[in-house]
């Protein structure tokens, strides 16, 4: 059974009463229940790994390369900025898909930059909860094609 890690950044252990207005009202662990559910269903083995800490994530990307076959990641604020984020993305051979719930790219100029995507296989942003739901379904997609 392949295995995949979802990992979330700073902040988004709040969301549910975080700015619901952009990341919506539903819990960091009723969205984590639904991830692990579709993924489930869809024959993968799930886990959850959320950090306020960059080290923290940056650790967890180094281990998940030895026990995951895939990681889907939500850096948060650190997209816009982490070069250690990046770099440790670069140094793990297993694919990352990057997710955001709303779409960066119409939000402040700031985050407009992802320095993450180029070394993640693709981007899912704009979808809410939506997002990592669309993530586990290209996971499996990409798994699927690769045997
Ligand atoms: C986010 C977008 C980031 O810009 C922001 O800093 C977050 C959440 C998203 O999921 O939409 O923390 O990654």
């Amino acid at each position: 059974m392949k295995r995949i890690l979802v990992i979330h950044g700073p902040n988004l252990n709040l969301l549910g009463e975080r700015e619901p207005g952009v990341y919506g009202t539903d819990t960091f662990d009723s969205i984590n229940c639904e991830i692990v559910s579709l993924a489930e269903k869809k024959g993968l083995h799930c886990e959850v790994f959320q950090s306020n800490h960059e080290g923290e994530i940056i650790d967890r990307l180094h281990a998940a390369r030895k026990d995951f076959d895939g990681v889907i990641l939500n850096a948060g604020a650190y997209t816009h900025y982490s070069s250690a984020i990046r770099d440790a993305i670069a140094a793990i051979r297993i694919p990352v898909i990057e997710v955001h719930l709303s779409n960066i790219h119409a939000r402040d100029e700031f985050r407009h930059t992802s320095v993450i995507a180029p070394v993640c296989v693709g981007q899912i942003a704009g979808f809410g909860k939506h997002s990592y739901f669309l993530a586990v379904e290209a996971m499996k997609e990409m798994f699927d094609d690769a045997r």
